[in-house]
This record gives C-alpha cells, sequence and structure tokens, in this order.
C-alpha cells in the first residue's frame, strides 16, 4: 500500500508508457511515484511492451495495467475516455518522438494517443530518443507545437545514449520526472491566499435614467483577477457595470455605484491582498432625483451639484487590523505621471501603486495593451508595453514573491 502523506498522498496518476529503452526507467518511477502516496495507473504502448513487461509494471503499481490490446473487459469495465480522465496527471515517460508526433497531431491510432486526445487533464511528457531525433525539425516543431497547448515537459538530459550517440535525448532521470510531477500537481504560489480585486468603472445615478460614468472597460482588473486565481488564490472580484464575462475560478459581486462597490469590498474582508484596479467615480451627484428630470420649454438647464465618493482604496488601505497586508492601486494619469502616482502612492497608503498614461493618443483606456510603471517602497520600473493579460500575469507574480 502506498502512505497516503506523501508529498502525492491521494494523487493519481496515468502513466503511459511508450517504446524505448528508456522505458525500464518507468519501473523505477512507479516505486518513487508510490513511495510519494501517488496511485499509480500504468498505460503500456505496445512497442513498450517489447522493453518492459505488463507484470513487472502491475507489480510496482500495484494496478491494473491497460495496453493496446482491445478488450471487452476494460471496455466495460473502464472505457479510453474515462481512463482518459480518472487521473490528476497524465505523464508520458518515456514520450518517444513517434508518440509525440501522434500527440501533436492529434491522432487517436493506439490507445495511448486516444487516451491523450481525450483528456481533459493537465499531460506532462519526459521525452526520449535519439539525439538526431530530437534535434530533428519535425521533433522540435511538435515540441513546439505541444508547449503552446500547455504539454508540461521535463528533460530530455544530455548524455551517452543506448544506441552509442551523444547528445540531448536522453530520458530524465525518474527523481527529475518525479520532481516535474510534484510541481506539476502542486497548487499555485498563492494557493491559501484570499485575493479581493475591483474592476470596472462605476456609474452613479442622477436620476432613475441617467449616470455619471467614465470609459473604463474593466479588462485590465478582470485579466489580474484571473491571473491571481490562475496562481491559486480564491478571488473576490467586485466589478462595476462591464460587458466582459466572469473570469474563470474567481467570485464575482456586480455593483454600481461607489459606495456600493466599497460595501461590497468591505463584505469581503478579510484577504490577503487587495488590488484597487476600478476606476471609481470621483463625484457622484448629490442629491439623486427619485424621477426623471424633465425639461421644461424655456427653462434652464439642470445644474447637477457633485459631492466626493468614499476612496475605497484608502479606506480599505488606512491602518487596522483588516488592512490587507498587501495592498496595490492604480494612478490613470494624463499628466504628470511619475510625480502624481508617487503622491498617490503616499496620500492612499498604498504598499504599489500601478500608474498608466491614459492619454486618449495612448488607447489604454478601453484597449487591449497597456504600459504601466510599478512603484513599490523600492523605486519605480518601467514595464514594456504589453497585453492587458501579460501585465495581469506579472503582476500576480510579483504579488505571487512579495506574500511568499
Ligand atoms: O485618486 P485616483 O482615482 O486617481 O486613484 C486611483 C486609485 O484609487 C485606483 O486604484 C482606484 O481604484 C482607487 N480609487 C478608489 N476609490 C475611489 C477613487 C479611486 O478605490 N473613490
Amino acid at each position: 500500500m502506498a502512505p497516503v502523506s506523501g508529498r502525492l498522498g491521494a494523487k493519481r496518476i496515468l502513466l503511459i508508457v511508450s517504446g524505448g529503452i528508456a522505458a525500464y526507467k518507468a519501473l523505477e518511477l512507479i516505486r518513487l511515484l508510490r513511495a510519494e502516496g501517488a496511485a499509480v495507473t500504468p498505460l503500456l504502448s505496445a512497442n513498450a511492451a517489447r522493453f518492459v513487461t505488463p507484470l513487472a509494471l502491475q507489480a510496482l503499481a500495484e494496478s491494473k495495467v491497460y495496453s493496446d490490446l482491445f478488450s471487452l473487459t476494460d471496455e466495460s469495465e473502464m472505457g479510453h475516455i474515462q481512463l482518459s480522465r480518472a487521473a490528476d496527471l497524465l505523464v508520458v515517460a518515456p514520450a518517444s518522438a513517434d508518440l509525440l508526433a501522434r500527440m501533436a497531431a492529434g491522432l487517436a491510432d493506439d490507445l495511448a494517443a486516444t487516451v491523450l486526445l481525450a483528456t481533459d487533464k493537465p499531460v506532462l511528457i519526459a521525452p526520449a530518443m535519439n539525439v538526431r531525433m530530437w534535434e530533428h525539425p519535425a521533433t522540435q516543431a511538435n515540441i513546439a507545437t505541444l508547449a503552446a497547448r500547455g504539454v508540461r515537459r521535463v528533460g530530455p538530459d544530455e548524455g551517452p545514449m543506448a544506441c552509442n550517440e551523444f547528445g540531448f535525448g536522453r530520458m530524465a532521470e525518474p527523481p527529475a520526472i518525479l520532481g516535474a510531477i510534484i510541481a506539476c500537481l502542486a497548487a499555485g504560489p498563492l494557493a491559501g491566499r484570499h485575493a479581493l480585486v475591483t474592476s470596472g468603472p462605476t456609474h452613479e445615478p442622477i436620476d432613475p435614467v441617467r449616470y455619471l460614468a467614465n470609459r473604463s472597460s474593466g479588462r485590465q482588473g478582470h485579466a489580474i483577477a484571473a491571473a491571481l486565481a490562475a496562481l491559486g488564490a480564491r478571488v473576490s472580484l467586485i466589478s462595476g457595470p462591464v460587458a466582459l464575462p466572469d473570469p474563470p475560478g474567481v467570485a464575482v459581486t456586480r455593483v454600481e455605484t461607489a459606495r456600493q462597490m466599497l460595501a461590497a469590498c468591505q463584505a469581503a474582508l478579510p484577504a490577503d491582498l487587495a488590488v484597487f484596479a476600478a476606476a471609481v467615480a470621483d463625484w457622484r451627484v448629490e442629491r439623486e432625483a427619485g424621477s426623471k428630470i424633465k425639461k421644461s420649454p424655456g427653462a434652464p438647464p439642470p445644474s447637477l451639484s457633485l459631492t466626493p465618493n468614499p476612496d475605497i482604496l484608502a479606506t480599505i488601505a488606512s491602518p487596522g487590523p483588516l488592512r490587507p497586508r498587501l495592498v496595490v492601486g492604480f494612478a490613470a494619469e494624463t499628466d504628470a505621471l511619475a510625480e502624481n502616482a508617487a503622491a498617490k502612492r503616499a496620500r492612499k497608503n498604498a504598499d504599489w501603486i500601478v500608474a498608466n498614461d491614459v492619454s486618449p493618443a495612448t488607447g489604454i483606456m478601453g484597449g487591449a495593451r497597456n504600459t504601466v510603471r510599478l512603484l513599490t517602497a523600492s523605486g519605480a520600473e518601467d514595464w514594456p508595453d504589453l497585453p492587458k493579460t501579460e501585465v495581469a500575469a506579472r503582476l500576480a507574480r510579483r504579488i505571487a514573491e512579495a506574500l511568499a
């Protein structure tokens, strides 16, 4: 029995072993995985069975071994679709040049390829082949295709090969593959953290049909919420009115006004970190009309008396037991970016300020790209022009480092 307490306790690995001399290392890999508490289901390609026996895999894994041989029992017990989904991670070790090519092409001509095409789980490959095969442009193109699809890779290593050549192509050693498996299955660096994010504009009513608003699209704030969630954080996104889908895995509260946004933020506390990307209206109409303001012939237009909205960032960042450990504000400026951003950081008690120039010529407001300057206690950093999703990913990584 495998221990349940290892670094992989209760994790299920579908280990696909394809043909090649390195298949013997799969046995050692299974032993290491079992020692870490993982449940391993081996799947053996027809060629792999020439290098390693199903019986050896079965004995070490203490599991049924699936293979290409069509079996009515297999199909009735567990069909290939179910097999592809019943694991937390699919590991292909060794991954032959041939199987990588079939994966890249989307073929389903044997059980291993079919399962890899049908799966909705992460996949890790440990390539093993002759150095010329590895360096061949066809293999390199296949590797690039698979990487672009999110397939993770460990190795190959450089060294002497069974075919008496030397170079890259040796399968990574089982302890390195084990390390890669642990990294693939580890929750992100923000696991266990709660992140509060504001996004979008606010709408401040004038009367039941009219409101004051701004041009914020919410794209940057929503991308930040998604990026933090992707690193494992539990994210509460408080969003003004936007035309964007909810980011996956994020709890979204929709609000209209600044005061509603502040109340929703306070209700979401405590949080470990907060990013205030919303373009909150600075003022609201002092007295909202209960019914539509009518224009009457000859009468002057109504004058709107404005009053300041609460500053959500400054409120949440003020010292107190509920202040998040890391508070990040935004400074959207059209003039004197550096000076205004630095002043804002101090005035609002933010730890960091992400400053951007929103002059109409930049196209940032409502656009897909952003050029920002990150202001922290240790100085200013100018980031290159990047898609908003990339600004978000960088910021999320920086936040994870700061909270580590
Ligand atoms: O003062 P200014 O609006 O330029 O400050 C921008 C920063 O403050 C942003 O992070 C914005 O989300 C936040 N803010 C806020 N509540 C306000 C105004 C701004 O949270 N009422």
